[in-house]
């Protein structure tokens, strides 16, 4: 692989080298600081647009947690992509996204085993390596990505031994492709959407039959994860033998 490109040649270089959908136009920007890349992103809504920033200084995740990274760390990313068909559901999003983000990261360290743990951790060996942000705005949805590429990239002490990063799984990491890699991806899966195909993919590389404790609703459930329902989210088998199913938007996974 090349030396790493400067950031101020990464707009040049993504306009040119993202797939398009026909003369569709797609918005891209780069920054090297911006508060979160969801809240620019949005701003394009309901247009398709691709944000970048190497530093957010309000970078969120799910269920209203902080997003923390040090600068240069991580790849921060977000996808306004606007909806033509209103059934879209949040689940169908969520299932897309982390099965295309995924394989974008697959291809980028061959060697990784790479795991989805619902609704929007991507780990390798346990650890987490990525997440993802699914939030809804003017008939679009924005998909946020947040992908650490060196050991840096977690600034909390904490949480570090339980992160891994791109750099720790390959001799070397060009965030400019990871950003190329996971785009198409994403672009592959939203657009030439095969539902079977893309539950056949997240199936392969999710924990089914494994027991975890979720929250909902404030209520704490325990049981197995039986599948996933496209559209309406994780099937759990709880202790008693009752068939529920638990929504990526709200519900969170507590262990
Ligand atoms: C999570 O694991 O809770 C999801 C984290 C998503 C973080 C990304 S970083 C780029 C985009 N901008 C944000 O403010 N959040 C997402």
């Amino acid at each position: 692989m090349n030396a790493p490109r400067g950031l101020e040649t990464w707009q040049d270089h993504l306009e040119a080298a993202l797939p398009r959908d026909g003369d569709q136009p797609l918005i891209v920007r780069v920054f090297r600081e911006t508060s979160s890349t969801q809240d620019v992103a949005k701003s394009f809504a309901p247009r398709r647009a691709l944000v970048v920033s190497d530093q957010q200084s309000a970078g969120r995740g799910r269920l209203g947690r902080q997003w923390l990274s040090a600068p240069g760390s991580s790849v921060l990313m977000s996808v306004c992509w606007p909806i033509d068909n209103l059934a879209t559901t949040h689940d169908w999003v969520s299932m897309s996204a982390g099965v295309a983000v995924a394989r974008a990261l697959e291809q980028i360290a061959p060697d990784a085993v790479v795991r989805l743990k619902w609704p929007n951790d991507i780990q390798v060996g346990g650890r987490k390596l990525a997440g993802i942000l699914i939030e809804a705005t003017n008939y679009s949805f924005i998909i946020g990505i947040g992908i650490n590429a060196n050991p840096e990239a977690c600034t909390d002490p904490g949480l570090r031994p339980r992160t891994t990063s791109l750099a720790e799984l390959r001799r070397s990491v060009d965030r400019l492709d990871v950003i190329e890699a996971v785009y198409a991806e994403l672009h592959r899966a939203l657009s030439h959407a095969d539902t079977n195909r893309l539950l056949e993919a997240w199936r392969s590389r999710a924990a089914l039959g494994e027991t975890h404790t979720f929250e909902h609703r404030g209520q704490k459930i325990t049981g197995d994860i039986m599948d996933l329902d496209p559209d309406h989210g994780l099937i759990v088998r709880r202790d008693s033998g009752e068939i529920i199913m638990l929504p990526a938007a709200t519900t969170s996974v507590v262990s």
